[in-house]
Order: structure tokens, then sequence, then C-alpha cells
């Protein structure tokens, strides 16, 4: 398992650009298997989950061909199964976007349920009470949904949970309805951008959707699509985890081939905090603080401060001048990077669904393991911040999200070498006196 090593204290500066969203491009990979033809995408990341969505494709009989250029071509054309077993669903949640496209397609799926992860609680229920209201029969056996329907029939579908509405549910329902006999409603959907850019796709492969971007969203059931060329959007988590990182670090940087407006609340925060901001049509400047600002915020749907930039902030905000509340309605859960910030000295307290973090002068380098792909990110960005060197352990994580990361923050003037993970140990700590020699009894 890879590591990477950090050497902390260097303030990044330079330009570079976003790659293609992640959680875009899964739903829309997915999708790819129920339109017939040839599916061309663009700016597809290299990224582990794209991988993994793509062997899982593979897996069920669709053809999938990386091109130069970061292309990816999807031929459904041969598809035979309806089972996406759990060896792959379990490695990446995101499979369960392949439930709606095979309903619609085949009239039949067999996903595995995901399944616990270390960001919290996930369950799949919206996915699956959208599905039924659109006429499939729905139930769970040994672990696995069997969806079936001969014919999916618009309808109005509530997808608001607990905690709010549900991206990928969103994705699901939208792709499934677009081959459902007359109009669906989606009420309470997800705004998330991505969900924007998978409708944008549908919309060019002939489906009738209007108002994603909003919590209502209508499809005309078409019954068929055909296939076409679609671009990623730009990668909003990735870019918000470089200017997170260049804020940090007191850095400068320009990201290029991004969309501001996406990053707005996350811009204000950083303003906030005490960054110089820029943006013109497709890139962003962002010049880090002297000093960084204490910021209350709550991570919620879009538009909203994202989830997956929650950690990241937090490890921006343990080095502000004062204390900083923040709360994440989304994954009340999320918060496993805060005892590893807190071994490189962070002053961070979690209560419920929220963390106070004290802000501290400085942070020190310290061997850590991630735990999932934000608190990854967040570790590498406190690591960076840090005086001296910090090993971040289980990088697998980080490696499912971010494209060659280590790659671009060594282009930016950030230390960050990768290596085959090894027992060999930092330097421990020295006393700064000598403690008192104690006797023996
Ligand atoms: C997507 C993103 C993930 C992001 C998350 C929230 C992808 C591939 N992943 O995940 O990076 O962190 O949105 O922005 O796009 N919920 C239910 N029932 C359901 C579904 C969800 O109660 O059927 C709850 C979840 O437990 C969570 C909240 O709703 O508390 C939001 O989850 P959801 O939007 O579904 O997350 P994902 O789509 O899995």
């Amino acid at each position: 398992m890879d590591m990477f090593v950090v050497q902390g204290g260097h303030a990044l500066s330079g330009s570079l650009s976003v790659s293609g969203a992640k959680n875009a491009c899964l739903p829309i990979m997915a999708a790819a298997l129920a339109v017939d033809g040839c599916t061309t995408l663009h700016r597809v990341p290299q990224l582990a989950d794209v991988r993994t969505l793509s062997s899982l494709l593979t897996k069920l009989g669709v053809n999938v061909r990386r091109e130069a250029a970061g292309s990816l071509l999807i031929d459904p054309t041969g598809i035979r199964s309806s089972i996406a077993d759990y060896d792959l669903v379990r490695t990446m949640r995101a499979s369960v976007c392949v439930l709606g496209p095979l309903v619609a397609r085949l009239g039949r799926a067999c996903v595995s349920l995901p399944g616990g992860c270390n960001i919290g609680h996930r369950p799949i229920d919206l996915h699956l009470k959208g599905l039924a209201a659109l006429g499939a029969s729905v139930r769970i056996e040994r672990g696995y949904v069997l969806a079936e329907a001969n014919r999916l029939k618009g309808a109005t579908v509530h997808l608001a949970g607990p905690q709010g509405t549900t991206v990928t549910g969103t994705c699901n329902i939208l792709v499934a309805a677009c081959f459902a006999e007359g109009t669906t409603r989606i009420e309470a959907a997800a705004c998330e951008p991505e969900v924007v850019d998978l409708a944008d796709y549908l919309n060019r492969c002939g489906a009738r959707i209007s108002g994603h971007g909003t919590p209502e969203i209508t499809i005309e059931g078409v019954g068929q699509l055909q296939a076409a060329e679609h671009t990623v959007i730009p990668d909003r988590i990735e870019a918000a985890t470089l200017l997170i990182a260049a804020a940090a670090t007191g850095g400068t940087l320009q990201l290029n081939e991004v969309e501001p407006r996406h990053l707005l609340t996350v811009l204000h925060i950083l303003q906030e905090s005490g960054s110089r901001i820029e943006v013109s049509d497709r890139s962003i400047s962002i010049t880090g603080p002297q000093e960084i600002q204490p910021v209350d915020f709550v991570a919620q749907p879009y538009p909203g401060i994202p989830t997956d930039v929650q950690a990241q902030l937090t490890a921006l905000l343990s080095r502000a001048r004062g204390t900083s509340i923040i709360r994440d309605l989304v994954f009340p859960d999320r918060f496993m990077h805060i005892p590893e910030l807190c071994r490189l000295g962070a002053d961070i307290r979690r209560e419920g669904n929220s963390a106070i973090i004290r802000g501290v002068p400085r942070l020190s380098g310290a061997p850590l393991m991630a735990s999932d792909l934000r608190a990854s990110a967040a570790l590498v960005i406190a690591a960076l911040a840090a005086e001296q060197e910090s090993s971040i352990r289980r990088i697998y994580h980080l490696d499912r999200g971010y494209e060659q990361l280590e790659l671009k923050l060594t282009a930016l003037g950030g230390h960050v070498q990768r290596l085959v993970d090894s027992p060999a140990s930092l330097p421990l700590p020295q006393p700064a006196e000598s403690l008192p020699v104690r006797k023996s009894a």
C-alpha cells in the first residue's frame, strides 16, 4: 500500500487546471449503459473509482474503452447481465448508480447493498422508494436489491429523507424516468451541479428533462435514448481542496478550467477566513492570508458548503486565530479526521454533528492514517501547513477521487512524495529540556 511523505512549511504557488468531476462522471458512465449506441465522455479523470465502475460495467457486458486525452467510450450493445456484485459495490458506493439504468434497460437489476462506510450510515431507501413509485417491484434478499419492472410508469417521486435529499438517488430516478411511460416529477431533487451534468448528458441523448438544478425536476419519458458526446464538468471538490491547500500554506494559486459559480459558498468561506480571491470566467486566483481568521459554517446540500469539503476546511481552520464552530448536516458522523488532525497538535473537539475548532499557532508533523477520501485530503492539507515531516498511510482512499494529487502539489512547490508503505517510522520528538531522572525503587 502506498503512503505519502509530506515535508510541511512550503507555501504553494503557481497555476494548474482542474480535472473532470468524479461525482459527475460516475453517474453518467452508469447512465450510458441504458442508452443505445456508444457514448463518448471527455475529461474523464484517471481515478480508482472510474476504474472500479469501468470493471463493473465490463462485467455486465458493456464495452468500456479509454482513449488518449482522457476520453472514455462506453458501448452497452453487448450487455447481458443485471448483477452488480458485492465485491465491486463494497469498494465504491457509487456503484449503486447502475440500479436505475439497469431497470430502465433490462427491466431488472440485482445490485448489492453497499453496506457501512467510514463517513457514517448511508442507506439507499430513497433510491428504492423512487423506483417503487415508478412501478418497479423492489425487494431485498441476501444483501442484494432486486428491482424488476416490465414497464416503468411516470409518477410524482418525493426524495427527501431525514438528512435532506439524495444526490445519487436523484440520478437513479432521473435515468429510470427517461424510460418510463408518461411524465415524472421529482420533488426534493438534489440540486448539485453533478445532477445537472447528468441531466445535460441525458438531454443530449434525446431525453426531455427540465428543472434540473432546482428541487423540482420534470421528466417526460421518451422510451429510448441515442448515445451522444459529452464533456464532464470540472471537479468543484478538487478545486476547493487545492484552494484550501493554498490558503492553509499562505500561498498563491490560480486554478484554470474551473467553474467559479459552482464554488460560491466555498469562496465566501475562504474570503471570510482571510484569503484574497479573484474570479474570472473560468479561473479562480487565491492569495492565502498572513493569519487565518476563524469562521463558523454548516455543511449542507448544494448550494451550501459541501460536506465533501468539511474535512479540508477543518484542517485550514485548525490554525486560525480563534475558535470556529462547524456542523455537518449531511453526514453527521463524518469526523474521522479529527483525531488524526489532533495528532498534529490541532485542538478540535467533536460534539454530535458539530466540531469546535480552537485554532493553534502551529501544527507539527506526525505519522497519520487516512480513513476516507476527503479525510485524506484534509490530512494532506494539514501536513503541508505543519512544521516538519508527516507520513500519511492508506492513501488508496485519496486515489479514489484525486487525480495525481501529489504531482499537482509538487508542481506547485509542495513537498509530497509517494512511497510504498514501509514500517520505518519518523524520528521521535526530543523533549525541550531533559526530564528529571526518576530514582528506581
Ligand atoms: C453523493 C456524493 C458524495 C457526497 C454526497 C453528499 C457521489 C458519487 N457521491 O453521495 O461524495 O458526499 O453525495 O453530497 O455523487 N440518505 C438517506 N437515504 C437514501 C440516500 C441518502 O437517508 O436513500 C442520506 C444519507 O445517509 C446522507 C444524505 O442522505 O445523510 C445524503 O446522501 P446522498 O446525497 O445520497 O449521498 P450519495 O449520493 O451517496
